[in-house]
């Protein structure tokens, strides 16, 4: 097996916090080895062992952080949403009214078009430092659509969901109630074989309380992982419905009460914050101070979909998080690297620690602050997953 050492580190982010007993475990002059996919020793660069090692990386100095994880994003449609975003820009507010519109896009697509559209996106999370992400069926809204979504989501990640009840398709207007049943039934059977979870969009103009809950425990009862799009547009049961079903994470929730935060607070459910989407929709941020106060797991990932959050790029999420939510640089990066794996159950990625998955990407700078304090300049300037580089 192929052992690499990357040595000279100037900064390195573990996020294990037996190194120094915060979250980030950060371990300056570092070093650490990869054999196969996995990170085999991590420790000071001076006694780094150096017989055998195949492949030495010199990082010179620079930051090393884990991958980051983007545990939600839509990667599966086509055609975008460009004159929507201009419009919004100037007056109009945002609404999920849009989402119908790249439905039919995306049905009238094969599924060569819309697997390289996928593989391009993904191309461009992982050259921003992404090697973890989650891809979510729900622009195809029939049974047909939506297993080919899957089908085209399996060969990017692993980690996908069904996300049939993303809006109420055109046809089922005047009759949700029978495509919820649909979305129960055969499009669910449909979509098992290559789902590992199933989400909800549970808000104004998407789906109702009672209805999520019907749509999650189907899944549920099928073998599917819950997760949830809950109170993204307004308040609503589903960060209640999210504990109550012990949901992976519950995602945007920009507006939320103190008995959602307290029952979060308590659960394993993880608040995944999505601030990409509110600046990209002039939206309320989620109040992340009053998250991290009541001691909830807070993760961030982008949300990139062609409506609400166009953008596959964590730094900027990180920089967003830091500016405007005021995360600290630390809870920001741990956020999209550990929360992201934690809101996705994963214990294999998002650090970097013995028996890691050799997940990692060094910076072009001294620190992980510079994500935030440089916003919009590449900073990535290797990227490796599962031992591989992949950048
Ligand atoms: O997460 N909230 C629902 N779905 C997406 C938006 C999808 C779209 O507008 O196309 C979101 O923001
Ligand atoms: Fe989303």
């Amino acid at each position: 097996m192929t052992r690499t050492l990357v040595d000279n580190i100037g900064l390195l982010v573990t996020n294990d916090p037996s190194i120094d007993g915060t979250p980030l475990g950060l371990l300056p002059d570092a070093a650490f080895v990869v054999e196969g996919d996995l990170v085999t020793w991590v420790g000071p660069s001076q006694i780094a062992p150096r017989s055998e090692i195949a492949n030495r990386v010199n990082a010179q100095g620079r930051c090393v952080i884990p991958g980051f994880v983007d545990s939600h994003a839509h990667l599966v449609f086509a055609g975008d949403r460009a004159a929507e975003f201009r419009a919004r820009m100037q007056r109009e507010g945002y609404d999920a009214g849009g989402i119908n519109y790249t439905v039919e896009l995306t049905r009238k697509a094969s599924n060569g078009q819309l697997l390289q559209s996928a593989r391009r996106l993904v191309a461009e999370a992982n050259a921003a430092g992404t090697t973890t992400i989650e891809c979510k069926s729900g622009y195809g809204l029939t049974v047909d659509d939506e297993a080919r979504s899957l089908v085209v989501a399996k060969q990017v990640t692993d980690e996908t969901t069904f996300l049939g009840a993303h809006v109420v398709p055109k046809e089922f207007r005047d009759s949700p109630d029978d495509y919820v049943d649909l979305v129960c039934g055969p499009m669910l059977n449909a979509a098992l074989a290559h789902s590992k979870w199933i989400d909800v969009f549970c808000d104004k103009g998407a789906f109702t309380a009672d209805q999520a809950r019907q749509i999650l425990k189907a899944g549920i009862a099928k073998g599917l992982l819950p997760r949830l799009h809950a109170n993204q547009l307004e308040p609503g049961e589903g960060v209640q419905i999210g504990v109550e079903l012990d949901a992976a994470s519950v995602d945007h929730v920009s507006h939320i009460s103190d008995a959602d935060i307290s029952a979060l607070a308590k659960s394993n459910t993880v608040a995944t914050l999505l601030p990409a989407a509110e600046f990209s929709t002039r939206s309320q941020y989620p109040d992340a101070r009053r998250l991290f106060e009541a001691g909830v797991t807070v993760a961030l990932a982008s949300d990139c979909n062609p409506g609400s959050s166009y953008t596959t790029n964590m730094p900027f999420v990180i920089a967003i998080a830091v500016r405007d939510l005021r995360f600290s640089p630390e809870q920001a990066l741990w956020s999209a690297t550990k929360g992201g794996a934690m809101a996705l159950r994963r214990t294999d990625v998002g650090h970097l620690s013995v028996g890691a998955s050799a997940d990692f990407s060094i910076l072009s700078t001294p620190s992980y602050i510079h994500l935030a304090y440089r916003p919009g300049v590449p900073l990535i300037d290797e990227v490796w997953s599962h031992g591989n580089r992949i950048k």
